[in-house]
């Protein structure tokens, strides 16, 4: 790869977000980032994140630039920026530090899966920048690494997300489960408050493992959820994910309400949103909602009903805005060029 010039090794990147219709929460190992159960998830066309990453022999300590702005060292998305490019300097046996740029294009730390599309896009990047020819699998792990569910956001459509069994994570990787091309569903986002959490999930898990009386139960549970969910998924049963997918929703934030202390992540609109889809299918419609940590719906149809969920949501008070998705393909490298062109 020629990506050298002046010194610097620079490659930038797309992946886009993802929204678990199986969702995890709580992890089987902290230190190396191992959720303690599988999850499935749709990538998501709409919402993506661009990184450029440069390695470069004229810094001394790695740079983060995160929607424009520079993150201040002891900051906690520099070092976790950091120790994901240590990770791919160490395969590439570099000893450079990096300047890295990312920009989301939809609100950062907000429940939309900022972290899922940030660090897959963060270690594309860095493989391409450093010139480590990693296998889709192996882009994963380093994902995971960074956030679980960027993990997903390394393949397009649906995807599966496994617990895995080692000890060292080597079998915690996503996989491609079906291409979204075979079974092209929409989702339709209703943002109802774009600020950043006051718990990232990272916090929120760990307070839930430690202290909701649900957790062992939640952690029993999963894997028959997750097998129905694959099996719905392949069978193209529309009603039977659309249930397993509130399920699932609804499992996660009855999680958190029991978590000490309590994480509510909804506010009235996020109610209101789930109240308006509920409507919408009495009235005859499958669809379906999902809501990650955070107060935004997501609301799952066939793509012929995306016009009808779109309006139904943008009529609910407190919605702010609503952003129409199909899914997503894989992250990807934009390109390879002397720092800062990209
Ligand atoms: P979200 O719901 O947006 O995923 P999280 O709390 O899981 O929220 O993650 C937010 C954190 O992810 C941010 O505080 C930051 O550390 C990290 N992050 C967000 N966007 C990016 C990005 N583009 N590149 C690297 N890290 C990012
Ligand atoms: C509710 O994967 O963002 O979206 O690994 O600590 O960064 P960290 O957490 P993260 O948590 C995602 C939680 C979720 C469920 C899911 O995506 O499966």
């Amino acid at each position: 790869m020629d990506n050298t010039d002046g010194g610097a090794l620079t490659a930038g990147a797309r992946a886009h977000s993802n929204i678990a219709l199986a969702k995890y929460w709580g992890k089987r190992d902290s230190a190396l980032n191992i959720p303690a159960v599988g999850s499935i998830s749709v990538t998501l066309d709409a919402l993506y994140t661009d990184t450029t990453v440069s390695f470069t022999s004229d810094l001394t300590q790695d740079e983060f630039t995160l929607n424009g702005e520079l993150q201040p060292s002891g900051q906690v998305s520099l070092r976790r920026v950091g120790d994901a490019l240590d990770r791919v300097r160490k395969l590439a046996g570099l000893d450079r530090a990096a300047t890295v740029s990312s920009v989301n294009n939809f609100p950062t730390g907000a429940g939309l899966a900022s972290s899922a599309s940030g660090f897959a896009a963060l270690v594309v990047a860095a493989c391409a920048a450093a010139g480590v020819a990693a296998s889709p699998r192996e882009l994963s792990v380093l994902a995971r690494r960074g956030s679980a569910s960027a993990a997903r956001s390394i393949f397009g459509g649906f995807v599966e997300l496994h617990t895995g069994a080692s000890e060292d994570g080597s079998d915690s990787f996503a996989e491609e489960l079906l291409d979204g091309a075979a079974w092209p569903l929409s989702v339709i986002v209703a943002i109802t408050d774009e600020s950043a959490k006051p718990v990232s999930s990272t916090e929120g898990m760990q307070s839930t493992s430690a202290s909701s009386p649900f957790y062992p139960a939640w952690v029993a549970d999963a894997p028959s959820n997750l097998d129905r969910m694959r099996e719905a998924i392949l069978a193209r049963d529309f009603a039977t994910v659309g249930e397993l997918t509130e399920h699932s929703c609804l499992a996660l934030h009855s999680l958190m309400f029991t978590t000490r202390p309590a994480l509510i992540y909804w506010n009235a609109a996020t109610v209101a949103a789930i109240h308006a889809v509920r409507a919408v299918r009495d009235g005859g419609i499958p669809v379906y909602f999902t809501i990650d940590a955070g107060p935004q719906v997501k609301a799952v149809c066939l793509p012929q009903n995306a016009d009808t969920v779109a309006e139904a949501l943008s009529a609910v008070p407190g919605v702010r805005a609503v952003i129409r998705s199909g899914l997503g393909p894989a992250a990807r490298v934009l390109g390879t060029a002397t720092a800062g062109t990209l």
